[in-house]
């Protein structure tokens, strides 16, 4: 199993606050690993980590066999041509339409104009979103703001992409649409994944791997067979929503 993305011993503080104290996790090529962990447990500093988005203190990431951990911003820029990040929040342009945030990514690496609309076209379909391309964001549905998000991310045909909560405050029914596209993108494209999220039933539904970051650490890193077998009562506890949150900040 070849590795795409190894963090080592990866320390991170906000003033006092010692989010990540000392993060060893690796991600297998081609698979997908959910990140489990309370409100305020770091993950979302985690995953930012990992594509420059927030320096470290310490530690040190390779990414594709390549040691990112000291790049300029230019270099960054390159693995995040690579590396797709897809935030907790959307952060689409509001003002751009959905066909020009899809376009975007791709204007930038200055592809021409026919196949870039070839390309959204497809990409929209794909993700069930015919017809909306001239809609703007503020005119769509939360459901339909995370796909295009995605479309947006995937569109450039990154090797890897990090979700951050893609599911969270949608309905069951369009959670597990995101669900199936994540298992889809996996099996399609061949990407590698990383999910980070506290819903369960995603969860079991999309890992071939879990990891539960706990006070600022790995504290379970498995298989769903490993998972489910597990005697980890940390992990137990969190699957089963057994604990209340403010234990896991
Ligand atoms: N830029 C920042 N400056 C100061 N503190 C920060 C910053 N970013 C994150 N934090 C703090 O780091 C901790 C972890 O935040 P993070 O957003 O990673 O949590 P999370 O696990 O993603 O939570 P949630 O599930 O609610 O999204 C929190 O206490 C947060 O306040
Ligand atoms: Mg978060």
């Amino acid at each position: 199993m070849e590795t795409f993305i190894e963090c080592i011993d990866l320390k991170k503080r906000f003033g006092k606050k010692e989010v990540l104290r000392g993060i060893d996790l690796k991600v297998i090529k081609n698979e997908t690993l959910v990140i489990l962990g309370g409100s305020g447990s770091g993950k979302s500093v985690l995953l930012k980590t990992i594509i420059g988005l927030i320096p470290l203190d310490s530690g040190r990431i390779v990414i594709d066999d390549e040691d990112v951990t000291d790049f300029e911003e230019s270099q960054w820029q390159e693995v995040r041509t690579k590396i797709s990040y897809v935030f907790q929040w959307g952060a689409l342009f509001d003002s751009m339409n959905v066909f020009d945030n899809l376009a975007f990514p791709l204007r930038e690496k200055k592809m021409d104009e026919k196949e870039i609309e070839g390309k959204v076209k497809n990409t929209l379909s794909i993700l069930g979103l015919e017809g909306t391309d001239f809609m703007y964001p503020s005119d769509l549905s939360g459901g339909m703001k995370k796909r295009v998000a995605l479309a947006r991310s995937i569109i450039s045909e990154p090797k890897c992409i990090l979700y951050d909560e893609p599911t969270s405050g949608l309905d069951p029914i369009t959670a597990n649409q995101i669900n199936r596209l994540i298992k889809q993108m996996q099996e399609m494209l061949n990407v590698t994944s990383v999910v980070v999220t506290h819903d369960i039933n995603s969860t079991f539904y999309v890992a071939d791997r879990i990891a539960l970051l706990y006070e600022g650490k790995i504290n379970f890193y498995g298989s769903i067979e490993e998972t489910k077998k597990s005697n980890n009562q940390i992990l137990q506890d969190f699957i089963s929503g057994r604990v209340p949150d403010e234990k896991w900040q």
